[in-house]
């Protein structure tokens, strides 16, 4: 059988923690890539990661790499490269530099991997997807940002800690854009089928969610620059189900036209991944409440596809 190939854009802290979790799962051979001037850096990586193969039992073979040609083939690309927050900074001060980038980026992902499907974790992420897109010219289902995953588990680590239970048993659904109007939903949470309700009182429900919204900025303070092991784990769990074709239903920014009315903009939504990329978008009956939030949400992610389209014309 023929090993799947992933490569990862940008060899930074979460391009090189993707890679990790990638060798780690043997998802497939990976690819670092990463500009000339960064070359040894990611090549570094590469061998140093190779190095961890004989103690962590993977054969995945992993080289870094500034030449885009070796990610030809790619089965899946996750892309991280570009700027970092620093503290101060919400993902959307970083929308010029990484709309250039990501969008150089999709040009060369296009010319090189046309068959990939790519998972977007550049910030501010919900302007990348769109951003990536319009660059790659792949159809949506080819194109998926990384959000859901690590903002849901972020709620659910939360959660845990709160209850004091284990992570294992926390079930939670959220929807949205990446930033601080996501929507986590109570109502579809429970604990091993538990509903959280009945195990905390509101205002504990309502910290978790809280905390889960800032919960990058928490990190940001504490750190001096953006998180990296959670997105990038999102990123793999999610690459981890295409190339495995699991059809988990994971929550990702996907293409919305129709589905909860969103009209042409890719949305964090539950969706069906597997080998086509986004074979689903799952749709769900919200309540009055979480649909005024939906659309709050919804209405920030074409604020900032307003802001791309308005600085670069030719991607509207
Ligand atoms: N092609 C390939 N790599 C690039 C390019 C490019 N055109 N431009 C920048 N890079 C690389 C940088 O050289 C750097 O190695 O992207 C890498 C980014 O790494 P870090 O600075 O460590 O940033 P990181 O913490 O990994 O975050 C990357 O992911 O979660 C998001 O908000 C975060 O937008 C940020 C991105």
């Amino acid at each position: 059988m023929r090993r799947a190939k992933i490569s990862i854009i940008g060899a930074g802290n979460v391009g090189a923690t993707c890679a990790h979790w990638a060798a780690a799962k043997e998802l497939g051979d990976v690819v670092l890539v990463d500009i000339p001037d960064k070359e040894g850096v990611a090549k570094g990586k590469a061998l140093d990661l190779a190095c961890c193969g004989p103690m962590e039992r993977f054969d995945s073979n992993i080289t870094g790499t500034s030449d885009y040609a070796d990610a030809a083939g790619s089965d899946v690309v996750i892309v991280t490269a570009g700027l970092p927050r620093k503290p101060g900074m919400s993902r959307d001060d970083l929308i010029e530099t990484n709309v250039k980038i990501v969008r150089s980026v999709s040009e060369k992902i296009a010319e090189h991997c046309p068959e990939s499907i790519v998972i977007l974790v550049s910030n501010p992420l919900d302007a990348m997807v769109y951003t990536a897109w319009k660059a790659t010219g792949f159809p949506t289902n080819r194109i998926v940002g990384q959000a859901g995953c690590l903002d849901v588990a972020r709620y659910r680590a939360f959660l845990a800690m709160k209850i004091g239970c284990s992570i294992e048993d926390i079930s939670a659904l959220l929807l949205g854009g990446h930033g601080d109007d996501m929507v986590p939903l109570p109502r579809f949470t429970s604990v091993h089928g538990i509903p959280v309700q009945q195990l905390l009182p509101e205002s504990d429900i309502t910290e978790c969610v809280d905390r889960a919204k800032v919960g990058g900025g928490e990190i940001v303070k504490l750190m001096g620059t953006s998180a990296f092991y959670a997105p990038a784990s999102g990123s793999v769990q999610m690459a981890e189900a295409i190339i495995k074709d699991k059809k988990r239903i994971l929550p990702c920014a996907a293409y919305c036209e129709q589905e909860y009315g969103i009209g042409g903009y890719f949305v964090g939504v539950p969706c069906i991944l597997g080998a086509n990329g986004v074979e689903q978008v799952v749709e769900i009956k919200l309540d009055s409440e979480e649909k005024s939030l939906m659309d709050e949400s919804i209405s920030h992610v074409k604020d900032l596809v307003g802001i791309v389209t308005n600085m670069f014309p030719d991607l509207g």
